[in-house]
């Protein structure tokens, strides 16, 4: 097919409207498709929004017949991993359900082209890092687990009906974008960065270091922090690889991570060293099910995307400072 509009599902979210953003400045056509259960209009800009569910297959074929659809975006979903554990019927529903609906409804269009959004956590603790995507994958929760299930459906929608399909898998995601326009709400947010910006900037809720005691040089979890901006970049470049048709598999799973990893309390030091203001923090105990390190290898990003993070913590911790001070 012809390259054509990209849907963006969750493009009123977090990441999600960092890509609109990319999209937009690379000259693509885009449509979103947000509940806004979690994102914000506002968020994406002039690009046209369709307030509606991805299982609501009419209003999905509605929108690929109106906007000649031919790739998708797919980041709608819920992301807490704790929440996930309270209520896992709610994520088996949205997470692999009302994907599988919007799966099928985008390919019944003609859509044959997909992006989703996994995450480094279907690698559970990983045995080695930095990890690459030769890994087990052995997921310690509801959340991992739907993402792995829907990486595994996405293997056999390439078998049965040629959907070619790229599984982004994105380490930590931090930031805001560079203009001050759009950032990660810490209403919402369970992040570390968000909670370092609140702490610092309300002064409460006093941030918890959770565990001191993990083997790293200064006893706290190890993670590896993305721009939201870098993690823009790996959709549309997975978009044209997609859309040259270059990949050797009809799907492919890649990690999004910049490889390498900082620790709790170098993210701390970072943002007190960058801003010049004390984050209030105190110690606690470990959290259960907190892997020590998680760091990406992302060379395999880098050869079939030809992509390359541009920006570190530093970056990192400017822009989400100058978001959040707004
Ligand atoms: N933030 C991270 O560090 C991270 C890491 C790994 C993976 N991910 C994944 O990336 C994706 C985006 O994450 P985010 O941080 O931008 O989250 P977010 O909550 O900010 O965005 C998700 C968006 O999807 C929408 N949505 C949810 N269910 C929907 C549905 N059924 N129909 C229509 N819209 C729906 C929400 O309203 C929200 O705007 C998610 O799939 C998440 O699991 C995020």
């Amino acid at each position: 097919m012809a390259a054509g509009t990209v849907l963006v599902t969750g493009g009123a979210g977090y990441i999600g409207s960092h890509t609109v953003q990319a999209l937009a400045r690379s000259a693509r056509s885009v449509v979103v498709l947000d509940s806004l259960e979690y994102g914000r209009a506002e968020a994406v800009g002039d690009v046209p929004l369709v307030v509606g569910d991805i299982a609501d297959e009419a209003v999905v074929a509605d929108i690929c017949r109106d906007h000649g659809v031919t790739q998708v975006v797919h980041f709608a979903a819920y992301k807490a991993v704790g929440e996930s554990m309270e209520q896992p019927t709610r994520y088996w529903q949205n997470n692999v359900a009302n994907t599988v609906a919007l799966i099928d409804a985008v390919t019944r269009a003609g859509a044959d082209q997909f992006v989703f959004s996994s995450s480094c956590s279907v690698y559970g603790t990983p045995p080695t890092v930095p990890v690459d995507e030769s890994a087990p994958i052995a997921p310690e929760s509801v959340y991992a687990e739907t993402k792995a299930t829907v990486e595994r459906i996405l293997s056999w929608y390439a078998a049965t009906d040629g959907l070619r399909s790229v599984s982004l898998r994105y380490f930590n995601a931090a930031g805001a974008s560079f203009d001050r326009s759009i950032g990660e709400d810490w209403t919402v947010a369970l992040n570390l960065v968000p909670l370092v910006m609140k702490s610092m900037i309300l002064g409460e809720p006093r941030l918890t270091v959770y565990g001191t005691d993990y083997d790293t040089p200064d006893g706290t979890c190890i993670r590896d922090y993305i721009h939201v901006d870098d993690l823009a970049e790996a959709h549309v470049k997975a978009l044209d690889v997609l859309g040259a048709g270059t990949l050797a598999d009809r799907a492919t799973a890649l990690n999004v991570g910049t490889g390498t990893g900082s620790s709790v309390l170098e993210v701390i030091d970072a943002a007190e060293r960058i801003t010049g203001r004390d984050v209030p923090y105190e110690l606690g105990p470990r959290r259960p099910g907190d892997p020590t390190a998680t760091f990406a290898d992302p060379s395999r990003a880098r050869a079939l995307l030809g992509w390359e993070p541009r920006y570190g913590l530093d970056e990192i911790i400017r822009t989400a400072y100058a978001w959040h001070s707004r």
